[in-house]
């Protein structure tokens, strides 16, 4: 098979090089890839956002199957584009991916199919939303309804912090159109966890769960992020409650998604807020998501490409999941700055070294190569993964390939895995 995957992050990076484990992919190629995916693929540079310029790309080589990783080209129509060329496409649709490109068509889905969520209210108008702010004191959620990158959820512990939220986003428009309309959204506490699933239209299989840290620093403080790294499998949730999340909140949102007629193949991200044996859900994505992708696809033990396969065939039903036992960790270095400005173009140092860990992959992220040697390009730069038989295994090898990897400024949290720990410990 010649395969092309779309996208340029961390998670692109784990997709080209689990669906390099395939025997049945024969040519592979990312577009556009960064400084560590070339050695899998063969980097394309047309970057993710030109779907018109992908779709011709796509088109004229023939390729198999299209994987594409980010969210910005699904809103974009990239998954329909490709459709009307014939392609086969591993996405949803510009329809089916708005459960993530719009919160308020999110938050007005979860409504209408009784998905468990925080509850919410949508403005477009300014004046509206801040008088609905001095009704509802903190602490509070204030969203932009649109894209921003993982950045445009602002949880305000203070009913000032609530209205600069709001003006930052609807006023000074931060995240620019993202901003037209905003969500508030009741505060809720607890345990987040991320279940990923891949979806066919019909059936929807959840993989393993993961544990994401967005706040910057350790302790879970400072600004949201991407994603600063990640462990699977996650005991957020027990068999029982797993159960009900497939039932109530995943199964629900494929089902709905048909019912619309836009039905959803991709995989499905639910991001979940847990507390006392409960759940809801804080949000949909329409992909995997980066750092977790990282965390679960070195323990999946099925051919990626025979799921992919599945989901767009409609026959997801008849794939069985299998997993590695064991942990793995993903630990996100980052760009001083980060997730606000930073400096690129750093030489980093150490990465073969710590690449001779057992079980470790360094997933790139903003990296770019330049003769023989491989720059910092973004905010978020590595994802340095390794697996083990259990978490603490798993973390320490993380973050031995950590300290042996270096450039002016990186930044990088001390405590991934720290609850799943201490959930193990309080389980043992
Ligand atoms: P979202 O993009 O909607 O997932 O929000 C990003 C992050 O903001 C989540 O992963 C949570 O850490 C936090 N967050 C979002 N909504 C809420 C909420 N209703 N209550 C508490 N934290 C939230
Ligand atoms: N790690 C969060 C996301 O991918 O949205």
């Amino acid at each position: 098979m010649k395969v092309l995957v779309v996208g340029s992050g961390g998670r692109e990076h784990a997709l080209v090089w689990a669906l390099s484990r395939s025997p049945q992919v024969k040519e592979l190629y990312i577009a556009p890839g960064n400084g560590g995916t070339g050695g899998l693929a063969t980097n394309v540079p047309i970057p993710a956002e030109d779907v018109a310029a992908l779709v011709d790309y796509a088109a004229a080589g023939r390729f198999d199957m299209v994987v594409v990783g980010p969210e910005a080209p699904i809103a974009l129509g990239l998954t329909d584009l490709l459709q009307a060329k014939g392609l086969r496409v591993f996405a949803p649709s510009a329809a089916a991916g708005q459960l993530e490109s719009s919160k308020a068509f999110s938050k007005d889905f979860m409504r209408r199919y009784a998905i468990p969520t925080a509850a919410y209210a949508t403005f477009a108008d300014h004046a509206a939303a801040a008088r609905y702010l001095e009704a509802h004191p903190a602490p509070i959620v204030v969203k932009a309804s649109g894209l921003a990158a993982g950045k445009g959820a602002i949880v305000c512990q203070t009913d000032a912090e609530a209205q600069a939220a709001l003006r930052q986003i609807m006023v000074e428009r931060a995240f620019g159109s993202a901003g037209d309309q905003v969500v508030i959204e009741e505060y809720l506490s607890g345990q987040e966890v991320t279940v990923l699933a891949f979806a066919d239209g019909r059936t929807v299989k959840p993989m393993l769960l993961a544990q994401d840290h967005k706040a910057a620093y350790d302790g879970d403080r400072g600004p949201n992020t991407g994603g600063m790294g990640c462990y699977a499998p996650a005991s957020v949730l027990d068999d029982a409650l797993l159960r009900q999340v497939v039932a109530r909140v995943l199964q629900p949102a494929v089902d709905g998604l048909a019912e619309l007629g836009a039905p959803y193949v991709g995989v499905l991200y639910a991001g979940l807020m847990v507390s006392g044996g409960d759940f809801r859900t804080l949000e949909f994505n329409c992909r995997f998501g980066d750092p977790e992708a990282q965390a679960i696809l070195p323990l999946l033990r099925t051919d990626l490409v025979d799921v992919m396969n599945a989901c767009i065939d409609g026959r997801l039903d008849q794939v069985a999941l299998e997993w590695a036992a064991g942990s793995c960790a993903c630990v996100v270095m980052a760009s001083g700055g980060y997730p606000g400005d930073y400096a690129r173009g750093f030489e980093i140092v150490g990465l073969d070294e710590a690449a001779k860990l057992p079980d470790t992959v360094v997933f790139h992220a903003g990296t770019r190569r330049e003769g023989g040697r491989v720059l910092t390009a973004g905010g978020r730069v590595l994802g340095v993964t390794s697996w083990a038989g259990g978490l603490p295994e798993a973390l320490r090898r993380a973050y031995a390939a950590v300290e042996r990897i270096h450039w002016d400024g990186a930044i990088y949290r001390r405590d991934i895995g720290a609850k799943g720990l201490r959930a193990g410990k309080e389980a043992a």
